[in-house]
């Protein structure tokens, strides 16, 4: 890439917040000829079905029977019409493509001297695309990844609550979460609300998701196209395995005290857990 993505004043406040806060940054990939929608729609056709998910559509209300079209609009049309077809469109782990994984490692690659030291490892390096209509929500959620998510055109309100407010969620919710027990969109309460910080993102604009801050998105009044730069590493690796093997103590009947949160690494749970999750593979092949 011939500029930095992020501008030294970007990469000094991502410096300042990680990983533990949310903190708003600056880039330079608006005008990226990987980010427009005509790139976007040969993206889509080039990625395998199942990393593709989308809406095709809102029919009219009173659509006539003879009327309403024979087959959906493929995911290419969608994305070329995104500002008319009332839809959202996911291209995940954009990475499958070699062009998208260069860009998505030149990012990331921008971060790693400040990210190596307080987290280990950069791990399973993954992208995201979404392209919305005016409009689109997406509703309550959190996600397992250190996630950085870039506006490139249009805009759109994230409203990020605190990480690990177990007032909002339960140790048991974040357990659930780390077994694949539950579904990804979080149970909503109006008493949270005030807990949330709504912070508007223009083309140009990014912001630091912390690991779990739990999230939701209202698009703006123009098509959005957004950009999710996400990682793992050892921390949060061992504060999903520590969260795990909490959930075999709790169903013993014990109390376990909920992972620290960073700087410390819960690696003493976090080996436990693997210790045990290897035996019971051992148990399973022997
Ligand atoms: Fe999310």
């Amino acid at each position: 890439m011939d500029r930095a993505v992020f501008p030294p004043e970007a990469l000094a406040a991502f410096a300042a917040a990680y990983p533990g806060a949310p903190v708003r940054l600056s880039h330079s990939l608006t005008d990226h000829p990987l980010l427009t929608l005509e790139a976007l729609a040969a993206l889509a056709e080039a990625l395998p079905t199942d990393s593709i998910e989308y809406n095709p559509g809102k029919l009219p209300i009173g659509i006539a029977p003879e009327d309403v079209p024979a087959a959906t609009l493929p995911v290419t049309d969608t994305i070329r019409n995104i500002g008319a077809a009332g839809s959202w469109v996911a291209l995940k782990r954009i990475e499958q493509h070699p062009d998208y994984a260069a860009l998505l490692h030149a990012i990331l690659g921008e971060l790693r001297e400040v990210v190596e030291p307080r987290t280990g490892k950069m791990m399973q390096l993954e992208g995201f695309v979404f392209i919305t209509s005016p409009g689109g929500v997406t509703p309550f959620h959190f996600d397992p990844e250190h996630n950085i998510l870039l506006q490139v055109t249009g805009s759109k309100t994230m409203t990020l609550f605190p990480v690990e407010d177990e007032e909002m969620f339960s140790a048991r919710v974040h357990e659930e979460f780390h077994l694949g027990k539950h579904h990804r969109n979080l149970p909503w309460s109006d008493a949270f609300a005030a807990k949330g910080t709504p912070v508007g993102l223009t083309p140009g604009a990014a912001l630091h998701v912390p690991v779990k801050a739990p999230h939701w998105v209202q698009n703006g009044e123009a098509p959005s196209i957004s950009l999710s730069v996400t990682w793992r590493s050892d921390w949060s690796y061992a504060e999903a395995d520590a969260r795990a093997f909490n959930h075999m103590l709790r169903e013993l009947g014990m109390h376990p005290a909920s992972p620290a949160a960073f700087p410390a690494h819960n690696t003493a749970k976090a080996l436990a857990y693997r210790a045990v999750r290897k035996l019971k593979g051992l148990r399973k092949s022997a």
